[in-house]
């Protein structure tokens, strides 16, 4: 099905087809036309009127049984297709390939490596992540939907003197019951207290400077403890990851690339382009467009850039990507351009292939949270909350729903999911639980019960049966879902171009409104059996669509809210 082509194949004068298709668009007015092509850049070329081209193009067009009608109008030739022929091809479309339905091969046999979430080791798994992650793993799963085999990287943040001081804290004051029960808040404790004796007592920064040393030179002490924290770490992450539908297939983080940084450092050295600069070894830039990349202290240590530099090497090499990812912060902006700068010096031709996906700041509405912990404000806390008022709703508005809390787990974690990802990602965003789980506003609570109504229609209908008549959606607002479907597949490829789970979102809301305003116009249940059965046809087919797109988001579809 592509509407696109119908158009192009239906115009008989001397155009050359694969212009006419990239011009065909969809109109600003959807009331003008279904779809249009603007001569203006035709006129431009052929050195005519785009009015003159227009009336040309019209004229020759063989209706054939779809299109419906064909005007030009000011340099526009404006197509509107036939409303019953279109819905049954495009009901038939979206429900012959179901959950397929959106996804493409375009992606065969290329490999995208994607770095997000990228959680720092003893730390809280804060808001900024979970902005983070969600990017991440939707844009993760709309890639793998239009078959490019992705590779989800968590480049964990695990190493760093930090570490040194964590063993020392650890020795001084930590309780291993106390930290196995409370995890990264028991470590955090630890490490505020750190910092607080330390500027009374400074050898303490000696100590933890001893220590971090011992696990780099791979002492069996430093490393156990080195992984116990780690382990803390992960098992309360990946708590989190399990509730917001969130894979990776790989944990290599920053220790992993201990051993694999001396070879850039070589190679780049080799090439003439790491220097001395005050004993540093820095890499610098032509017309110093930007400050030098520093990869080498002048006591030796490496830094987060020189692991990137590595790590860049190491997923060509293990990967051999077409595209290669990273869903982080606009705070690190410059540090992405220096690397890839860097990578492109060197001579390496793939160094174009390579994207940051920068992404924008979160705060919560009132500043903070109350939680125990000072103004950090735990991801899970944040959860917990959500899913706590997603019930209070539920509560009140179905007390008799049954699943109550496996139901407000899904709305709780999807409003906030949806919250994350409903603007374009670079904004910053302040967040608010009000706002993210108004059941009437652009939600995700919204598109979820959106998409259990049509749960309870098909309850209070029985399923589709199998007299159809399409005069039951030949009107305008089932004409506006159709043209909705139509678009999906389209949609999630724009989404997956410019790296904006945005598109999906907003597009998600689009169809749950014009499905609302349908099912408000018109009836039924009580509709002769094949007007009924036709409707019932494009319900399902929009329950199938929003289900397709809240999955590519990570948001769960509850039968009943
Ligand atoms: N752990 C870092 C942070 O929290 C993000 C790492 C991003 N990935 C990378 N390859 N640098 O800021």
């Amino acid at each position: 099905m592509d509407y696109r082509q119908i158009i192009v194949d239906s115009i008989k004068s001397d155009f050359d087809k694969a212009e006419l298709l990239s011009l065909v668009a969809v109109p600003k007015d959807t009331a003008m036309a279904d779809l249009c092509i603007p001569c203006f850049k035709l006129a431009k070329v052929l050195k005519k009127s785009p009015m003159a081209i227009a009336e040309q193009i019209a004229a020759s067009v063989d209706k054939g049984d779809m299109i419906a009608s064909v005007e030009a109008v000011a340099g526009f030739v404006n197509f509107k297709f036939d409303n019953m022929k279109y819905g049954k091809k495009v009901l038939d479309e979206v429900l012959s390939k179901g959950e397929n339905y959106g996804h493409d091969d375009e992606g065969k046999d290329k490999t995208i490596c994607i770095d997000y979430s990228s959680v720092n080791i003893a730390k809280p798994f804060h808001m900024g992540h979970m902005l983070n992650t969600a990017i991440g793993a939707a844009i993760y799963r709309t890639y793998t939907a239009l078959g490019y085999n992705v590779v989800g990287i968590n480049h964990l943040g695990d190493w760093g003197t930090q570490f040194g001081k964590l063993i020392v804290a650890y020795k001084l004051w930590g309780n291993k019951e106390d930290i196995d029960k409370r995890g990264v808040r028991g470590l955090l404790d630890i490490y505020v207290k750190f910092h607080k004796e330390a500027e009374q007592k400074p050898e303490l920064e000696d100590e933890a400077r001893a220590w971090f040393k011992a696990i780099e030179d791979g002492n069996e002490e430093a490393l156990s403890l080195f992984d116990y924290f780690k382990q803390i770490t992960l098992k309360e992450v990946n708590k989190v990851y399990d509730r917001l539908n969130v894979k990776f297939d790989s944990y290599a983080g920053e220790s992993f690339y201990n051993d694999k940084m001396q070879p850039v450092l070589d190679e780049l050295t080799q090439k003439g382009l790491l220097v001395e600069s005050d004993g540093a070894k820095v890499v610098k830039f032509p017309n110093d467009e930007m400050p030098p990349c520093l990869l080498q202290r002048s006591d030796g240590a490496t830094l987060y850039a020189t692991r990137d530099m590595a790590a860049a090497y190491y997923r060509k090499k293990t990967y051999d990507f077409y595209k290669c990812l990273y869903v982080v912060a606009y705070q690190q902006n410059l540090h992405f351009k220096q690397i890839f700068k860097v990578l492109e010096m060197a001579g390496n031709e793939w160094a174009k292939d390579m994207v940051h996906i920068a992404h924008g700041m979160v705060s919560l509405e009132n500043g903070s949270m109350s939680t125990r912990d000072g103004n950090v404000v735990f991801l899970e806390d944040v959860l917990n909350t959500a899913v706590a008022k997603a019930k209070e709703v539920i509560d009140s508005k179905n007390p008799n729903l049954e699943d109550k809390e496996a139901t407000a787990e899904k709305v709780g974690v999807g409003a906030v999911i949806f919250g994350m990802l409903y603007n374009g990602r670079i904004k910053d965003i302040v967040f608010s639980f009000d706002k993210v789980l108004n059941f009437d506003g652009e939600t995700g609570p919204y598109v979820q019960y959106t998409y259990a109504r049509c749960n309870s229609l098909f309850e209070k209908c029985g399923q589709i049966g199998t007299e159809i008549d399409y005069k039951g959606i030949d009107n305008e607002s089932s004409k506006e879902i159709l043209k909705l479907l139509e678009k999906y597949p389209e949609t999630i490829k724009e989404s997956a171009r410019k790296y904006e789970p945005s598109v999906i979102t907003r597009y998600v809301v689009d169809l749950a409104q014009a499905f609302n305003k349908f099912y408000f116009e018109h009836k039924i249940n009580g509709e002769a059996e094949g007007i009924k059965n036709s409707r019932l046809m494009l319900t399902k087919a929009v329950q199938q669509v929003i289900g397709n797109g809240l999955g590519l988001l990570g948001i769960a579809t509850p039968s009943k809210m």
